[in-house]
């Protein structure tokens, strides 16, 4: 397994697996990202990729706008979110965080099993998703095992 920096090119993939999922832009926190304007790491096997991390950098904090493994649970997104990390603490970034919804139980149990904490909650933030993205803000959408998406959970780590 290889882990490398995104190049412009590997966007033509990314968006096809980002739009089998939440799609190529994502809301946090009440704001549009689009994927493709942003840096990312590739996790590559057999010197194919396998996934993606997509990031945004703040002011001392970094946030993970999007993760991907193309096949899951085979130690992918976690190698991922180590380079992360890694990343991070070279540049004397304290503070990581990400959105995931509250359908998501897979990824709340992958994070906090990495040292992730829940930082917030933001009730019935999905509602301003689908807003933000054109979409009828009352739209029932359902998410992994048809749980419903309503809510926005915070997560973080300190560095
Ligand atoms: C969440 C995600 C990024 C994790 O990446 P991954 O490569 O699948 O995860 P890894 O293999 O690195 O680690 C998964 C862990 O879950 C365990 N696991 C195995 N099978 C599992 C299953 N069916 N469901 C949940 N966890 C499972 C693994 O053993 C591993 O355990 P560990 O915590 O002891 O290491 C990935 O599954 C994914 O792409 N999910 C869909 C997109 C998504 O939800 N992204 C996050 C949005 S916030």
């Amino acid at each position: 397994m290889q882990i490398r920096e995104a190049v412009a090119a590997d966007f033509d993939w990314i968006h096809e697996y980002a739009d089998t999922i939440g799609g190529r832009q994502v809301v946090s926190r009440g704001v549009l990202h689009t994927l493709a304007d942003h840096p990312g790491l590739i996790v590559e096997a057999d010197n194919t990729p396998v996934g993606y991390a997509i990031y945004r950098d703040e002011e001392n904090a970094c946030e993970l706008l999007a993760i991907q493994a193309i096949r899951q649970w085979q130690g992918y997104g976690g190698a991922l979110l180590e380079a992360l990390e890694d990343r991070c603490r070279r540049k004397a970034v304290a503070h990581i965080w990400l959105c995931t919804t509250n359908d998501n139980l897979p990824a709340l149990k992958f994070y906090q099993r990495r040292g992730y904490r829940l930082e917030a909650l933001n009730p019935g933030a999905f509602a301003n998703v689908l807003r933000l993205k054109g979409l009828d803000p009352q739209k029932e959408v359902l998410g992994i095992d048809g749980v419903p998406i309503r809510d926005e959970l915070v997560l973080g780590k300190v560095l």
